[in-house]
């Protein structure tokens, strides 16, 4: 076995890298190709043995309930089981109550650290002060709290009594928060006096209070006083303390988990698609709670001392499969981190690792390349020696960023480029520990998962190539279907039949290793984030001065994709003067921050007075972006002139 250093010869254009002695003897997977054939040889078998190291109240009949007319996947049907009871009760009854569960560092520094009995305590407190309210199994909750250990409160606390919750992530607008309870129909909205980001005050409160209005659902605002442990509550408007509300229920004892089975939801995570309105991607809890427990044991090879620190917002479905669920699944310290990556200074995160000597690392390629700019000295600053194992998500890693990050953490660590999607719930092409890896590659499928590239009739692509990335059989994690709309969740398997498509393309090499590529429907990631160009141009058009809109993406050296928007003008809206233009540029941006949130908001804004379009009236955004970027234009037999 070659060492950390030692790229293997003759691998297509890129170095191999082999993990290191220590990785390699203690991986939870040794062998991923027997252990992989395996697993597809009899996927029952394998994730039937999984789900057994996870505690039920009654016993599944069998492992998949698989409907092909309905594409529906029922995981473990016949058994109930509770997320929060396999993630709290089943440690602490086992004498790890003083283990520590979260660490939470706080934006301007503050630190607090939970151990699980704690963690249960709160939980269950929570628990009793929502049974107080009146609220039952299934209702919706939905939640827009800071990263805090009260936003995991409050999802653990969900799962426990069985309601379903919608975490929407705190930059959000209003106008976001509000569609996306309209849609969720929430009984109880859980918030916060205010946020903080890079030392500044983000007046949450004051968002979810207006987003509130005119949703009769919702009959109370649970608030954390994040800022002012005496901040005065509304009271007359069905507003309480969270705090108070958890110091009422001091002295109720345990409260019992909801038995839940194969068709009960967890969860309803909104993410954007190829229209203007995001999708209420549903989960269950059996099934999301083995593929979550699974894919975070063994991709992180988790051990019981590790401190695993996860930058991701449980907001976006990296937070919620691994911060919240897979980690705590696993007894892991779990460490929390408000705030942006290089606040007070760009050694934030660096200096984390160090404090606390954090084993395992799962970061973003944005935030790579973020470090990259500002150097190497950030990290060289600080004793890393903790670190034993690195992560990456969101969208592809270029291979520079890879070797940057292996480089300045000591050069021999395991990077685990994990793919996957909110729909998939779990990690699906990764890396594990011991395979060798290739810079910029996701590697292979995870054991159980079975992925191919297939053109748009569903035949494979000879390997090389490039084409779409689809999967072939169910997986525990998967989404159960878009809220509301079953019509939306059936698109993802008719428009290949018989397959998941994702959305994504991708190729795979001679040595079975895939290569991302990235989107080829309408949905651009910026900085890891997920936007859909319909919901872009949508809020662009409910400007004033703006007629029609199109949005495309561009490479960007930082964040992977920028956005561009083609702006027609209203008559009479269009500026006589540079100032004018300018100031318009900056009031549609404001616009659109407005609309959806800052992570929205276009780069570049030009304005035109044409858009290509089919002769059906559809903006071709692919022709927008070959000419931007001076690429082929391939085929515009339908483009309208
Ligand atoms: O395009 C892929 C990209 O992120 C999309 C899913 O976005 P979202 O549902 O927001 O989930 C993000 C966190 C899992 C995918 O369709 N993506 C995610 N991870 C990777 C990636 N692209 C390349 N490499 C990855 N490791």
């Amino acid at each position: 076995m070659s060492t950390s250093h030692e790229p293997t010869p003759g691998m297509e254009k890129h170095p191999l890298f082999h993990p290191p002695e220590e990785t390699l003897r203690n991986a939870h997977v040794q062998d991923y190709v027997k252990v992989y054939q395996e697993s597809i040889d009899d996927p029952a078998g394998f994730w039937g043995r999984i789900a057994t190291e996870l505690e039920w109240f009654t016993p599944w009949t069998s492992v998949l309930d698989w409907d092909p007319q309905t594409y529906t996947g029922r995981w473990f049907p016949g058994g109930t089981t509770n997320i929060s009871h396999n993630a709290l009760d089943r440690h602490v009854a086992k004498g790890y109550g003083n283990k520590v569960a979260l660490i939470w560092s706080g934006d301007s520094g503050e630190e607090r650290v939970i151990t699980y009995s704690q963690l249960l305590d709160s939980v269950e407190r929570l628990c009793h002060g929502l049974h107080s309210l009146g609220l039952e199994k299934g209702d919706r909750v939905s939640i827009f709290l800071p990263p805090t250990p009260e936003q995991v409160i409050s999802m653990l606390a969900c799962a426990r009594m069985g309601l379903i919750h919608s975490v929407v992530f705190s930059g959000f607008s209003e106008a976001a928060l509000k569609s996306r309870m309209e849609d969720a129909q929430p009984k109880l909205l859980i918030t916060a006096d205010a946020g903080f980001r890079r030392g500044k005050e983000i007046p949450l409160l004051q968002t979810a209070r207006a987003a509130r209005t005119g949703i009769l659902s919702i009959r109370n605002t649970l608030v954390v006083r994040r800022k002012d442990p005496r901040f005065p509550v509304d009271a007359s408007s069905g507003e309480k303390a969270f705090d108070e509300l958890l110091e009422k229920n001091r002295k109720k004892g345990s409260f019992p988990p909801a038995p839940m089975g194969a068709d009960d939801p967890l969860f309803i995570l909104y993410t954007s698609g190829t229209t203007g309105k995001p999708k209420g991607i549903v989960h269950v809890q059996p099934g999301y709670m083995v593929g979550t427990y699974l894919t975070t044991r063994w991709v992180f090879d988790i051990r019981d001392s590790d401190v695993y620190f996860c930058v991701a917002d449980p907001g976006w479905i990296t937070g919620h499969s691994y911060i919240v669920y897979g980690p705590l699944l696993n007894r892991t310290t779990v460490l929390m981190a408000e705030g942006a990556p290089d606040w007070p200074d760009p050694g934030r995160w660096w200096k984390l690792i160090e404090k606390y000597r954090v084993t395992v690392f799962y970061s973003t390629p944005t935030a790579v390349r973020l470090q990259m700019r500002h150097g190497e000295k950030w990290p060289s600053g600080h004793d890393l020696s903790s670190l034993r194992l690195l992560g990456s998500v969101g969208e592809p890693i270029n291979p520079e960023a890879w070797m940057w990050f292996r480089n300045v953490t000591g050069g021999r660590l395991p990077i685990m480029d994990t793919w996957w999607q909110t729909e998939t719930g779990m990690h699906m092409i990764t890396p594990l520990p011991a395979t060798p890896l290739v810079p910029g590659s996701a590697t292979k499928p995870f054991p159980g998962v079975e992925v191919d590239i297939v053109d748009k009739n569903g035949n494979p692509v000879p390997d090389g190539e490039s084409g779409l990335v689809v999967i072939k059989k169910p997986w525990p994690a998967m989404f159960r279907t878009v809220f509301k709309d079953p019509d939306r969740y059936r698109q993802y398997w008719t428009e290949i039949p018989g397959m998941y498509f994702s959305g994504d393309s991708a190729r795979r090499d001679s040595s079975g290793f895939y290569h991302l590529i990235g989107r080829i429907d309408d949905v651009i990631k910026v900085a890891g984030h997920r936007l859909g160009t319909a919901e872009v141009e949508s809020a662009l058009v409910s400007h004033p001065a703006v007629a029609e809109a199109a949005v495309i993406g561009k490479p960007d050296s930082l964040k992977g994709e920028s956005l561009k928007a083609f702006v027609i003008l209203r008559q009479g809206k269009k500026p006589e003067t540079e100032e004018e233009l300018s100031s318009l540029r900056k009031d549609i941006r404001h616009h659109v921050r407005e609309e959806l949130g800052a992570i929205a908001q276009p780069d570049e804004i030009e304005i035109t007075d044409w858009l290509p379009k089919t002769r059906s009236g559809k903006i071709m955004r692919r022709v927008l972006r070959a000419r931007e970027l001076g690429l082929p234009e391939g085929d515009t037999s339908t483009l309208e002139d």
